[in-house]
């Protein structure tokens, strides 16, 4: 039979709006080409196959927890009631989507210790902006609104300062202890009546816990100041700790990581932010509440936020968070988050005769390694090696983060891995510091294997080409 050819090109009205998007495109001169269907397919499984994901290759990418995402959680973000639900029905024709939402926050609180969460942010550094903001409202409403100065620690997220300073407060960086904590004499000579917050990943960036949380938080309560968690590496503690308990007031979780939902190539994601009591006045309007008719959402009040985005948040997102929590319960999140720093330890272990590791502890779902050394001896940098991994199949962990590490790799392996792949990986990390010694122009010139090669990545962002039509 003949395959089905697809018309491509521009006959109907909507061409004559073409040249206010385009310039100077008409319908002569566009040269779109007519294809079967099969070419079509087969075009895109092409380009896809070019692409690295977590279905196809290893993907230890610090900071980023590129854990395997259960299918089935897929298969639930999909059902009609749910993708097809409008966010403007009436709540009545939505009672067991809204019932979904509640439990949902009934677990986020239960893993969390917190009170209540609002799922409006949509991102990490959405959450982390709308919690500054319900601690803003906090000071305020005590009539300490000179409360503008935010305290990072430098091996936080960039999202951290940033956040801070998107807000007009100024932040004060402190530096990172011996062990890799925060450097508790510095915190104190720091806090004073104009803390707003500290912002803190636990663990850090380094893959460590810090071991003096209870201090650092009491430190910063005693002079004023509200503690927020960057609940971005939660997937190392989800299930063993909780921020309430370790001294945090608010905190965001990225469901995009730890609560699967595939995550990268800019999201979609969801940042729900999750306080204790005392903040609970400022949440925005729109919470599900259980009352005798049935699920409600919460009205404004007056000291509470207004909405940071329309509706019940990215709905995709928390629907998998929630398919995740049922299918793991409890003692399931806690299997996953001892898994991981198992995952994250035996690659530690397995590299450090053989790599500098600084700060080398027992590391939480992270680690980082240091190749100054082998910059020094071998003019390898972590980019060579980053790049180098890829001609291997294995997606390069973060580089050049956390800042604080020269020549840095950030290894996550996550907890979905077997130890078969974690293997594969020392395997190739060994092969590849023999080849530092043996051929290092095979890392300065990697990838070799990729449909393009090493790119100068600045130049692509400044002056990007986007066709190849000339
Ligand atoms: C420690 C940490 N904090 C915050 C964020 C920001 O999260 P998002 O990318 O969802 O905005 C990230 C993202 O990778 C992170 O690793």
């Amino acid at each position: 039979m003949e395959p089905l050819l697809f018309e491509l090109s521009h006959t109907d009205k909507s061409a004559t709006s073409l040249p206010r998007l385009f310039g100077n495109l008409s319908r002569e001169n566009l040269t779109i080409p007519e294809l079967s269907e099969p070419e079509v397919v087969r075009h895109f499984t092409r380009l896809s196959q070019m692409n690295f994901s977590i279905d196809g290759n290893f993907y230890p990418l610090g900071s980023c927890t590129m854990k395997y995402n259960p299918r089935r959680n897929e298969a639930a973000a999909a059902l009609p009631k749910w993708s097809q639900a409008h966010p403007f029905q009436s709540i009545q024709t939505l009672q067991g989507c809204l019932e979904v939402l509640y439990h949902l926050e009934q677990y986020l609180c239960f893993l969390t210790g917190f009170k209540g969460f609002t799922f409006q942010p949509m991102a990490g550094a959405h959450g982390e902006f709308m919690g500054l903001m319900l601690i803003k409202r906090y000071h305020e409403s005590r009539g300490e609104s000179v409360r503008n100065k935010v305290i990072v620690p430098d091996a936080s997220h960039g999202t951290n300062p940033a956040t801070a300073a998107a807000l007009g407060w100024s932040i004060i960086t402190i530096p990172t202890g011996k062990t890799g904590g925060v450097d508790v004499e510095a915190l104190k000579k720091v806090v004073g009546a104009d803390t707003a917050a500290l912002m803190l990943t636990n663990p850090n960036t380094l893959g460590v816990f810090d071991e003096n949380i209870l201090e650092v938080t009491d430190i910063v309560h005693a002079a004023g100041g509200q503690c927020y968690y960057d609940g971005a590496n939660a997937n190392a503690t989800v299930g063993r700790c909780r921020p309430a308990d370790l001294g945090f007031d608010v905190a965001h979780l990225n469901l995009h990581k730890t609560f699967s939902t595939p995550h990268g190539g800019g999201g979609p994601g969801a940042g729900p932010v999750g306080v204790k009591e005392h903040l609970m006045p400022f949440l925005p309007a729109g919470r599900v509440q259980k009352s005798a008719d049935g699920f409600v959402l919460s009205e404004s009040t007056h000291q509470g936020l207004g909405r940071v985005h329309p509706a019940y948040g990215n709905a995709g997102v928390l629907l998998r968070a929630y398919a995740y929590s049922r299918s793991l319960g409890g003692p399931g999140f806690r299997r996953v988050s001892e898994r991981a720093v198992l995952n994250a330890n035996y690659l530690r272990k397995k590299l450090e005769s053989v790599f500098v590791v600084p700060f080398n502890r027992v590391c939480q779902h992270e680690f980082v390694i240091s190749l100054q050394r082998e910059r020094k001896q071998f003019g390898v940098r972590a980019l060579d090696v980053a790049k180098r991994l890829i001609d291997y199949g294995i997606h390069p962990p973060t580089i050049y983060f956390p800042l604080i590490v020269s020549e840095c790799l950030m290894i996550e392996p996550t907890e979905t891995e077997s130890k078969r792949t974690l293997d594969h990986f020392v395997d190739t990390m060994l092969q590849i510091r023999n080849e530092m010694e043996t051929a290092p122009e095979l890392l300065h010139d990697a990838p070799h294997q990729t449909p393009v090669g090493r790119l100068d990545e600045a130049k692509a962002v400044k002056e990007p080409v986007l066709c190849a039509c000339g």
